[in-house]
């Protein structure tokens, strides 16, 4: 019910929500223009990064003026794009609608229910890397086996110490299929040769225009290098109820204003919670 009438990108973690913390992990990466692929019910996107100049100058005369200036910036933040993808054909259609935005450059793809807590961030790690070697990256992470179900999944050759040659990826395999247990998480930079693969616009699993076909292509009739980049710092999947509550805590917890004391309130509902089930409180085992 959350996300019936609200755009899922404008949850909240603690005070901002998931699609600012996507655009600020991009700034950071150095990059200056953002292009968000937006459909039906996404407007308040839109709002998010705009100027609201009335309610800047409300906020100013109530001499709130550090909040002005947050919601300020929050506009300022990047260049941004806003192109409609008119009908959910999957993840591969709609990098295929930003085709023009992005022009004859690579570019990354950040989803942000995959939110990614790690210094410096998973994108600017990985435009490193494609700096250096040209190479498509894909961010990865081992799941549980039981769970490739819900990833792209690769074949991954050789580690060379800081990624994997990709020699193949598959869509949401069976676990009995699966080529590994590493996954795709969302965030990859890609080579803009994606666009010729994508323009076939070919459905894949579940029906769906995926990206993971358009990446295959790129390997086996492009002859283009792929590398998967292990992810180490630690991702919330906030399009799951319990990633989402997970990253809750975990950014609350480290909030100067209130993170102590939220830390004495889990560990105080631990301990009764412990207590209850006749248990020895976490704190003592
Ligand atoms: C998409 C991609 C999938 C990737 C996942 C990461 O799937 O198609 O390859 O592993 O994002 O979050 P979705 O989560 O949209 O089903």
């Amino acid at each position: 019910p959350a996300t019936k009438a609200m755009a899922k990108e404008m949850l909240p973690v603690v005070d901002k929500p998931l699609i600012q913390y996507a655009v600020e992990e991009a700034v950071a990466a150095g990059i200056e223009q953002v292009i968000f692929v937006t459909g039906r019910g996404k407007r308040s996107i839109e709002d998010h990064f705009d100027h609201q100049d009335g309610l800047e100058s409300q906020l100013l005369a109530k001499g709130k003026d550090d909040l002005a200036r947050v919601y300020r910036e929050v506009s300022d933040m990047a260049e941004v794009i806003y192109v409609r993808q008119k009908q959910p054909l999957g993840l591969g259609h709609a990098v295929w609608c930003a085709r023009h935005a992005v022009g004859d450059e690579p570019f990354a793809v950040i989803l942000p229910d995959d939110l990614m807590d790690a210094e410096p961030g998973a994108i600017g790690r990985m435009k490193a890397a494609y700096e250096a070697s040209g190479a498509s990256q894909l961010a990865v992470e081992p799941v549980d086996p039981a769970d490739v179900g819900s990833y792209g999944v690769i074949d991954p050759g050789p580690f060379n110490g800081e990624t994997y040659p990709v020699r193949g990826l598959v869509e949401k395999p069976a676990p009995a299929v699966a080529p590994s247990n590493q996954s795709v998480i969302g965030r990859y930079i890609l080579s803009p040769k994606v666009f010729d693969p994508l323009s076939k616009g070919g459905a894949g699993a579940g029906g769906e225009i995926q990206l993971t076909d358009a990446l295959q292509a790129l390997i086996t009739d492009f002859g283009e290098a792929l590398q998967a980049y292990p992810f180490t710092g630690a991702r919330f999947d906030c399009g799951s109820k319990l990633g989402y509550l997970k990253a809750q805590i975990e950014f609350g917890l480290r909030r100067g204003e209130f993170g102590s004391e939220l830390a004495d309130y889990l560990r105080q509902r631990l301990t009764e919670t412990a207590a209850d089930n006749g248990a020895q409180p976490v704190s003592q085992r």
